[in-house]
């Protein structure tokens, strides 16, 4: 259900659509991101066994100024994927933005709809493959309702990509909002509010916890959009681990990836034997609220799921067709940022955590390009003198080290 503040957020959208973007970068770099990046949808939604000839239909659901769309429709075009990408919101200006984007960008392959995602049962739309909304549920009136919305044109099998802001990588955000909800209240006009809130911002006095924290910057570096989004916003909540889960769970969802998978294991967080066995004694989630608990960054959670059963079988890495590859860059980039001690070191908005990988990984990695099979690759490798058996240690010990990453994932295969 609609309500007043719904739509001052409807308003704000269309005075501010989000993110800020202007279509002639797309000329210059393409943005992309979790969720909706292909790879991981092909990994974390079909576990790798879903076809690449076979069409996927994708729908972003509140896909805003357009990153998610465009990227993955990019995406699907350079590897001649077929299918369709629906870009769907109810803002005229994010639309008019989105478009321009994808017409530099020359994409053929995106469908557009101009609507309420919460009108989506009855539609006549989909069914879709894969969903995704990206930082729109926290807006909405009833979360738990758009979340019916999207299951209702979810296709058999299909999937789905959420991303929710969760409390502690945003503290300050709710207190500052409290502050400008008195100095600049919801009903003003867009323009004089985030007039009154850049005044705020020039004189947020040195203990304001929003000042210390470094966690995200879109009110800084986003222009007015990420301003207005974060701090003038006229309904945002955001999820801890416990309260998402639930949400999905209600939902009738299982999570099949939470992004990044590290971000949600303590373990590397206590490295102590004593606190491992302790660790040890949790269920998966209670896992994942520990180390949301300990770690405090989490500004965001990003997961893909699917219906409870649907949930995949992630396809094995051992067999000889599996097809590795690389996440956002080359398996030669990746081999060359293993440090000499042989770990790589993940930076999650200021937590490093070092991943461990095997003496072979760089060599292993370097035959990474997203076409050569496991198989294929044991064999070169063979010929340079590495045994089968060893390479399969240092093979599977790689894929498990940066699969927990998000960096390494299985291809899609490529025959029906
Ligand atoms: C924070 S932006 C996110 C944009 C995009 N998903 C991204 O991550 O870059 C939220 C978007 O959700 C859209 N939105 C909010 N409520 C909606 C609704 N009921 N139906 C469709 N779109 C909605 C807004 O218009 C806005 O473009």
């Amino acid at each position: 259900m609609s309500d007043a503040t719904d739509a001052q957020l409807a308003a704000q959208y269309e005075a501010y659509p989000y993110p800020r973007r202007d279509p002639r970068d797309e000329a210059k770099r393409l943005i992309v991101g979790s969720p909706g990046y292909l790879y991981e949808i092909d990994y974390w939604i079909f576990g790798a066994s879903r076809s690449a000839s076979r069409p996927l239909h994708a729908l972003f659901a509140g896909g805003g100024t357009g990153d998610g769309t465009i990227m993955l429709a990019q995406q699907m075009a350079r590897e001649n994927r077929p299918g369709s990408v629906t870009w769907l919101d109810r803002s005229t200006a994010s639309l008019r933005i989105a478009q321009a984007r994808a017409e530099v960008r020359k994409l053929t392959n995106i469908v557009w709809e101009q609507r309420s995602l919460l009108d989506l049962p009855g539609s006549g739309l989909g069914p879709f493959d894969y969903i995704d909304c990206c930082g729109v549920l926290h807006h909405l009136p009833d979360p738990a309702e758009g979340l019916r919305a999207l299951t209702s044109v979810l296709a058999p099998g299909g999937g789905i990509g959420l991303m929710v802001y969760a409390p502690h990588g945003r503290t300050g955000v709710y207190m500052v909002q409290d502050a400008l909800r008195l100095l600049a209240p919801p009903g003003e006009p867009p323009t004089e509010r985030l007039d009154t809130a850049k005044r705020v911002m020039r004189h947020l006095p040195q203990t304001n916890w929003l000042r210390h924290n470094r966690f995200f910057d879109d009110h800084i570096n986003g222009g007015d959009a990420g301003l207005y989004d974060i701090l003038l916003n006229p309904r945002d909540r955001a999820y801890t681990v416990r309260e998402f889960a639930a949400l999905l769970a209600d939902a009738g969802l299982s999570v099949t990836c939470w992004v990044e998978p590290i971000r949600y294991d303590p373990v590397p967080l206590l490295p102590d034997p004593r606190l491992r066995a302790r660790i040890d004694l949790l269920s998966p989630l209670q896992k994942a609220e520990l180390a949301e608990a300990l770690a405090g960054n989490m500004s965001v959670h990003i997961v893909y799921c699917t219906r409870q059963e649907d949930v995949p079988v992630l396809a094995d890495p051992e067999r000889d067709e599996a097809v590795p590859v690389v996440r956002d860059a080359t398996g030669e980039t990746l081999a060359r940022s293993i440090n000499p001690d042989g770990t790589i070191i993940v930076n999650l908005e200021g937590l490093r955590i070092p991943v461990a990988l095997p003496p072979q990984a760089a060599a292993i990695l370097s035959q990474v390009n997203g076409q050569r099979s496991v198989g294929e690759i044991a064999a070169i490798l063979a010929a340079r003198g590495i045994k089968e058996d060893a390479f399969r240690r240092a093979w599977l010990a790689t894929f498990r080290g940066l699969q927990r990453v998000n960096r390494l994932l299985l291809a899609a295969p490529r025959s029906a």
